[in-house]
């Protein structure tokens, strides 16, 4: 029953994002061309997902408002070119993603970077295209906060803030508090971004913003212990990137500090921390605590 759901409203975001993205014609067509290339080829659309269900629980209407439409689609572009920077030669040197070659692998370097670029720029056009449209000042006002949420969180304060000191102590040993501050910002602002965006665009009390936060804070963290579980435990088949990435880029990872039993643990306590967060919403949250629940046994 949760698989069919979900399945269904992974589809529905699909057709969403299908419609921002360009035309591959001009010129430069190349970069339309990789733009489609990296954001069309599968991947789990988690950070929509949570940002059209947080509107919902939060009194939204969901993909059948434009706004959260954009949103959602605006924050995928985002956490696409997040992945298509983080696979360049620079940074983890990594030929296949999401069951297919890198951008970069198939482009090139410099193609992989400016698709990147693209990719974000392209988010910002989507999200203050939609507002052009609007007349209301209350949707006016919250587009701009949640407009606010999505940069601050892609950026120095959120994850490219992660990446820069993933990046710059690759190869030295990191102690556990250290470790989570990457984990908070390389993949948990994302999703902080994807529940408190949601929350945002249904004008969501200050109380229901700060439990959307708390939870994906933790589910941020057990998403990223987890996706470490699966560099040494998956194959590439399942996991449609290369295993073992951290280990030939010298990584500090949750396995390097802990057993895997252990980080296991932590991926279960973390993900009920995260129900429990949302729980104190009113609100029909099944989908959603599933969703939560059903990450921690992820393939992939
Ligand atoms: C991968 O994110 C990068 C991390 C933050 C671990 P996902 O596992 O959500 O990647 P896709 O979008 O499903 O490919
Ligand atoms: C990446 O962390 C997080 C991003 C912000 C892209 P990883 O480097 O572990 O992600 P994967 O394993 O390549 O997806
Ligand atoms: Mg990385
Ligand atoms: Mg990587
Ligand atoms: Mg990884």
């Amino acid at each position: 029953m949760f698989k069919i759901e979900l399945d269904e409203k992974v589809k529905k975001i699909e057709e969403v994002l299908k419609g921002y993205l360009p035309r591959e014609e001009g010129l430069q067509e190349t970069v339309m061309k990789a733009v489609n290339y990296s954001v069309l080829c599968g991947g789990k659309r988690l950070r929509p997902l949570f940002l059209a269900e947080c509107n919902v629980l939060c009194g939204g209407a969901g993909l059948l408002d434009p706004l959260v439409c954009a949103f959602a689609a605006a924050l995928e572009m985002i956490h696409t070119y997040s992945l298509v920077h983080d696979d360049l030669p620079a940074i983890d040197n990594d030929k296949y993603r999401r069951g297919q070659l890198t951008t970069h692998a198939k482009y090139g370097e410099a193609m992989g970077i400016l698709t990147g670029d693209a990719l974000l720029n392209l988010a910002f056009e989507t999200v203050s295209g939609a507002l052009e449209k609007e007349e209301d000042a209350k949707r006016l006002s919250c587009g701009a906060r949640a407009i606010r949420m999505l940069s601050g969180k892609s950026g120095i304060y959120g994850m490219i803030g992660g990446q820069v000191v993933d990046v710059e102590r690759t190869g030295s040993p990191l102690t556990g508090r250290e470790l989570d501050f990457i984990y908070r910002l390389k993949t948990g602002a994302l999703l902080e971004a994807a529940m408190v965006t949601g929350g945002i665009l249904a004008n969501c009390s200050t109380a229901a913003e700060k439990s959307l936060a708390e939870c994906a804070a933790a589910v941020g963290m057990a998403f990223q212990i987890q996706d470490d579980i699966l560099d040494v435990t998956s194959s590439l088949n399942v996991l449609g990137k290369p295993v073992h990435s951290d280990e030939k880029n010298q990584k500090t990872t949750y396995i390097t500090l802990y057993s895997i039993e252990e980080a296991k643990r932590e991926v279960s306590r973390l993900s009920q921390v995260a129900v429990e967060a949302i729980d104190r919403l009113p609100g029909d949250k099944t989908f959603l605590t599933e969703l939560i629940l059903s990450l921690i046994n992820r393939e992939k």
